[in-house]
């Protein structure tokens, strides 16, 4: 089991709302996604029991009944094949998992490729706080108060010529470090690919941490990226390359079983997967299910992305 953080948060590392409002293209973000003007900072301290760090940032998307899930869960219950199959194998294994130094390479169909330090993404002037929902398709959910930087805003500096089309993200290949990518279980290294749109979507984040903490490693340090209207497994862990192509990337899960896992990965409760239902979701800590949302609740902000679209040969 992972040590258990400290149940106080350093005042550091809580976005003060100034800081929030300042951010270059913040005011624009919000108004396009109706999430809200005020930032929630601390605003779920109340459930928090000793040991729970608090839950900071601005909620997108969320649910009246949506509370964070606690940290314990959000940092043991896991998947990260490269560290095991199992839920608590990335939180027991991933330990000494060495994220510094990391080096993020963004190239091919653009004008500015460049290899950027994870310091670039870190720097309080570029991150944000944001809680969202998180759905895996095996039919859990978790709701996690995430840090990073939109994507769009690193797609941006690395200014796309009119070629690029798609967005593919690789993880980090070392099978001395990552155990499981000596295993089948997967073709390695992960891989995930977006639509040029759908990465500059503004709720595309990358994540540098959570809880307002460092990334732990079985989270995806040091950088991991987080969509909160797709399937989790959308959601690569590690990223060492960004890579804007003409054509669809190929993924890990979908060359893993295609009938099981498209390039699309939308939440549709409306489409089962081919051996369960997707219709309803286990939200981690919770004893009743609950229904899953068309997008995993964020309709209204990407549904337009996907209009005209059958969304049963696109899944
Ligand atoms: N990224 C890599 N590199 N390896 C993985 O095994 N698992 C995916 C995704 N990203 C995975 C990955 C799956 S199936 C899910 S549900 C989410 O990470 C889980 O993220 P979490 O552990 O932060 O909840």
């Amino acid at each position: 089991m992972p040590v258990r953080p400290k149940s106080d948060l350093r005042s550091s590392e809580i976005t003060p709302e100034s800081v929030y409002l300042d951010r270059r293209g913040f005011l624009s973000a919000a108004g396009a996604l109706g999430a809200g003007a005020i930032a929630a900072v601390g605003g779920f301290s109340s459930i928090a029991g000793a040991q729970q760090p608090q839950a900071i940032g601005k909620p997108f998307g969320l649910q009246p009944d949506d509370k964070p899930t606690p940290w314990e869960d959000v940092t043991t219950y896991n998947n990260f094949y490269e560290f095991g199959t199992g839920k608590g194998d990335p939180s027991e294994t991933a330990g000494k998992f060495k994220t510094k130094p990391w080096t993020v390479r963004v190239n091919g169909l653009v004008n500015k490729p460049a290899d950027y330090q994870l310091e670039d993404f870190l720097k309080p002037s570029v991150v944000e706080d944001r809680i969202y929902r998180h759905r895996c398709v095996e039919a859990w959910s978790m709701v996690i108060p995430w840090r990073g930087i939109p994507l769009a805003d690193v797609i941006k500096r690395a200014e796309p010529n009119s070629k690029a089309k798609f967005v593919e993200f690789t993880t980090l290949m070392d099978p001395k470090q990552m155990p499981g990518e000596r295993s089948g279980v997967l073709p390695w290294p992960y891989t995930e690919g977006l639509r040029l749109d759908e990465a500059q979507h503004p709720l595309a984040l990358l994540a540098t941490g959570v809880y307002g903490r460092v990334l732990p490693n079985q989270n995806g340090a040091p950088l991991r990226l987080v969509l909160p209207w797709k399937y989790g497994f959308k959601s690569i862990k590690s990223i060492v390359r960004i890579r804007l192509t003409d054509s669809q990337p190929k993924t890990a899960w979908n060359q893993a079983a295609a009938q099981e896992y498209g390039f699309y990965s939308n939440v549709n409760p409306a489409v089962d997967h081919p051996r369960w239902s997707q219709a309803t979701e286990r939200r981690i800590g919770e004893f009743l299910k609950r229904k899953t949302l068309m997008f995993n609740g964020y309709a209204e902000q990407v549904g337009s992305m996907y209009a005209g679209m059958d969304l049963r040969v696109n899944y």
